[in-house]
């Protein structure tokens, strides 16, 4: 199989080709493509050291790649994933660039694989938050209907990319130094408005007319695009904390029907890519430190909210560059390469 990563130096990007390194076949021809400063970046791939080139139409039509998987950002998506699927190749994009359009499917394959059709060349990944919160909620509507969700989001500072951790990790050697000799370094974040560490951001994107902000709107959105449901009552508050990697949303649900908490858990106990992590009487519930660098989404908490009717409370963690990105676009390729 034939494979283009494009962003193949980022988070998402070594995450991809961690998780192809661990999940594919023998039988892979890689293509890495970064950004034209960086050209020639030597990255290691099963003993082989390929070194990242520059998107060029040429050069597309070339490698004729069977799919492409795009983390390089929404402009870089807008402008060469139609390149790459004119060229043959099916396009897997990470990016925000085609998620509301509705002539192309926003896929988690353990819920909706089936919006696919044969003939979609561009298949969109969803934002990371929302990955990891629809894996239990699909399994709360399937037993008991929805009709409201409200999201609160805690989400790790890798979520924002690789400039983003330098700002995390300046104020962490900050706070080191002055603990050790009492002085005070001012550092100027270079991604986030104010410093991250030992702080937490209710922001995350900018903000749109309406005073959400785009990752909450991305939450609400993309939750109704994946359950098929384009009237269910969505809100969302996204928070950016100081958490290396790993995102956690609490969720309040509020279903249709009575909610029997026993039979949830017994279902999502048995739920593909989720880990039933809810025993408080041992202390046992999700947390970042477990999710990081797992492929399954944690789940627990669970228990009746009975300031409503029919309501319920859980919360949830998952690594956001693992099943919140790479893995889910990796995922979605090999259940297309099986038919391709
Ligand atoms: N981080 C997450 O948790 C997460 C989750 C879901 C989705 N995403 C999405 O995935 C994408 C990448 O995120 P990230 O966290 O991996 O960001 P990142 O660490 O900043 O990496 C960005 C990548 O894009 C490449 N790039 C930039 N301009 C390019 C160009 N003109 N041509 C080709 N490649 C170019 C960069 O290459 P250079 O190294 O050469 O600059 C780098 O490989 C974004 O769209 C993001 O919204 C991220």
């Amino acid at each position: 199989m034939r494979i283009a990563v494009v962003g193949a130096t980022g988070l998402v990007g070594r995450k991809i080709l961690e998780v192809l390194g661990r999940r594919a076949g023998q039988k892979l021809k890689l293509f890495l493509f970064a950004s034209p400063e960086e050209k020639g970046t030597p990255i290691e791939f099963r003993g082989h050291t390929y070194k990242t080139e520059v998107l060029s139409v040429a050069r597309i039509k070339k490698i004729r790649v069977d799919f492409a998987l795009f983390s390089a950002g929404a402009e870089v998506s807008r402008v060469w994933a139609p390149i790459f699927a004119e060229s043959g190749a099916t396009v897997i994009d990470n990016s925000t660039a085609f998620r509301n359009d509705p002539e192309i499917p926003l896929v988690v394959p353990e819920i909706n694989f089936d919006a696919i059709k044969p003939t979609d060349k561009i298949i969109a990944n969803p934002n990371c938050s929302t990955i990891i919160a629809v894996l239990a909620l699909s399994e709360v509507r399937r037993l008991f209907g929805l009709k409201r969700v409200l999201y609160s989001s805690y989400q790790a500072v890798s979520g924002m990319g690789t400039a983003a951790l330098d700002d995390f990790w300046n104020g962490v050697n900050r706070a080191v130094k002055f603990r050790a000799n009492g002085i005070k370094e001012r550092g100027a974040p270079k991604v986030f408005k104010y410093e991250i560490f030992n702080n937490l951001i209710p922001q995350i994107d900018s903000f749109t007319a309406n005073g959400n902000t785009k990752e909450e709107e991305k939450m609400i959105n993309e939750t109704r695009k994946i359950l098929n449901d384009a009237n269910l009552k969505v809100t969302a508050t996204c928070v950016r904390v100081p958490i290396e990697n790993g995102h956690s949303v609490s969720i309040n649900a509020e279903c249709e029907r009575e909610i029997d908490i026993g039979r949830l858990r017994e279902a999502l106990a048995k739920t593909k890519g989720v880990v039933l992590l809810d025993s408080p009487e041992d202390f046992l519930f999700p947390m970042p430190i477990f999710a990081n660098g797992r492929d399954e989404v944690f789940v627990g908490r669970l228990r009746l909210d009975n300031s409503a009717p029919n309501a319920l409370n859980f919360f949830v963690c998952g690594d956001n560059i693992l099943k919140g990105a790479a893995l889910n676009a990796v995922q979605i390729m090999e259940r297309l390469a099986t038919y391709k």
